[in-house]
C-alpha cells in the first residue's frame, strides 16, 4: 500500500492528513515554508500570513501579482475577531456561515497580525474559517493565521484534488496535504463588510439567497463593488483560464471542440464534439459546482482548442459557475 506521508513528487511532499502529516504540516509552516492545504472550496496555497518572506514565497509560486490580496485562514471565529474588526453585520454572518465558505473583508485593527504584503497594503483584511477537519486541525496547531490563495498558477483553473495542486506547483511548494476531492468545488463567498452596506464582492460557495436571508435585503456587486474594490485575481476579468479557449451559451458544437453540458439540453450538432463532460445530468447546480474545476482541466487535456459550454441558469450557485466560466472566456 502507498504511504503517502513519504510520498514525495518533484521534491513536493504529499502529506496524509492524519497525526503525523498534520505536525509535519505545521512545521513546515513554521519554517515559512508554503504547504497547500484542502479546504470545503479548493485547495489553497498555504504559508504563514504573519510572515512577509512566507507570503512573497506565495506570491512566487503562483506568479501572482502582488498588489491582490490574500485570504488569511484562521482555525474559528474567535481567531478571526483577532485579525479585524467585526461588526453587527458581519458577526452575524460569521455565525451562520463559519466553518464554511464565506470570507469576509473587515477592517483591520491594531492588533491585526496579517502582514502587509499579505493584504496588499490595504487597511482590510480577507478572514475565512474554512470548513475542513484536517485543515482546521492543522490551523489549531499552527496558531497563525494562514495567507492561503487558490493553489494553482495565477490565472490558471483552481485545484479541487491534491493531484491538482501537483500539476501546477509540484516542485514549487513543499508539501501537499491531501484531504481528497474538494466538497464544493468552488471558491468562498467573498463579503465587505468595512461600514454601510455589506458589499458581495465574488460570488461564491454561500450563494446570494442565503446572504440575504442573513442580511434582511440583497447585497450590491458584484459589479457594483468591483470598482472600489482592489484589483484581486477573483476579480480579473480573464481568471481560471484552461488553455482551450472558452466559448459560453453554446447553442452550436462547431467542429473540433469539446462540449460542456448540463441538464439534459443538447446543442446542436453535439454527435461531432471532439471530447464531452456533463457537469450535472440531474441540472443540480451544487453537483455542477462540485466538477467545474475538473471538468475543465479534462477537457482542455482533449486537447480540443475550444470548449463549447451551454447555457447554464443563474440560480443558486449558478451564479457563481457563471462568473468563473465568464472569466475563463473573457480575452487574454
Ligand atoms: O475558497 C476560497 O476562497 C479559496 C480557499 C483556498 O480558501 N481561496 C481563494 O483565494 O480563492 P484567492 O486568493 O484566489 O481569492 C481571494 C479573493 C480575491 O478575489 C481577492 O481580491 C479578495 O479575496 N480579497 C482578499 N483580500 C481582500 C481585501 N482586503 N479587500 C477586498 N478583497 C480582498
Ligand atoms: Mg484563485
Amino acid at each position: 500500500m502507498r504511504d503517502p506521508g513519504s510520498t514525495v513528487l518533484a521534491g513536493t511532499r504529499l502529506l496524509a492528513p492524519d497525526a503525523a502529516g498534520l505536525s509535519e504540516a505545521a512545521a513546515l509552516l513554521r519554517e515559512g515554508r508554503l504547504v497547500a492545504f484542502p479546504t470545503e472550496t479548493v485547495y489553497g496555497l498555504g504559508g504563514d500570513a504573519t510572515d512577509p518572506a512566507a507570503v512573497a514565497a506565495i506570491y512566487a509560486a503562483k506568479a501572482r501579482p502582488s498588489f491582490n490580496p490574500l485570504i488569511a485562514h484562521v482555525h474559528d471565529g474567535d481567531a478571526a475577531r483577532e485579525q479585524g474588526a467585526f461588526g453587527e453585520e458581519a458577526a452575524r454572518l460569521a455565525d451562520a456561515f463559519w466553518p464554511g465558505p464565506l470570507t469576509l473583508v473587515v477592517p483591520a485593527t491594531a492588533r491585526t497580525r496579517v502582514c502587509d504584503l499579505a493584504r496588499a497594503g490595504l487597511p482590510s483584511v480577507a478572514l475565512r474559517v474554512p470548513d475542513s477537519a484536517p485543515t482546521r486541525a492543522l490551523l489549531a496547531a499552527f496558531g497563525r493565521p494562514l495567507a492561503g490563495p487558490s493553489a494553482n498558477r495565477s490565472g490558471r483553473v483552481s485545484p479541487t484534488r491534491a493531484a491538482h495542486v501537483l500539476e501546477d506547483l509540484g516542485g514549487r511548494i513543499a508539501a501537499v496535504l491531501d484531504g481528497g476531492d474538494t466538497r464544493i468545488g468552488l471558491e468562498s463567498t467573498v463579503v465587505a463588510c468595512l461600514g454601510g452596506k455589506a458589499r458581495l464582492l465574488r460570488p461564491g460557495g454561500v450563494t446570494r439567497a442565503r446572504l440575504s436571508a442573513i442580511l434582511g435585503y440583497d447585497p450590491a456587486g458584484p459589479e457594483a463593488g468591483a470598482a472600489e474594490a482592489p484589483v484581486g485575481p477573483g476579480l480579473l476579468a480573464s481568471h481560471y483560464a484552461p488553455n482551450a479557449r472558452v466559448r459560453l451559451d453554446a447553442t452550436r458544437v462547431e467542429d473540433g471542440e469539446a462540449l460542456l453540458l448540463f441538464g439534459s439540453y443538447l446543442p446542436e450538432n453535439h454527435g461531432q464534439a471532439r471530447a464531452r463532460l456533463n457537469l450535472s445530468a440531474s441540472g443540480d447546480p451544487a453537483e455542477a459546482a462540485a466538477r467545474l474545476f475538473g471538468a475543465l482541466r479534462e477537457l482542455d487535456a482533449s486537447g480540443a482548442p475550444t470548449i463549447a459550454v451551454v447555457p447554464i441558469p443563474p440560480d443558486g450557485l449558478g451564479e457563481a459557475i457563471r462568473d468563473r466560466l465568464g472569466r475563463a472566456a473573457a480575452p487574454r
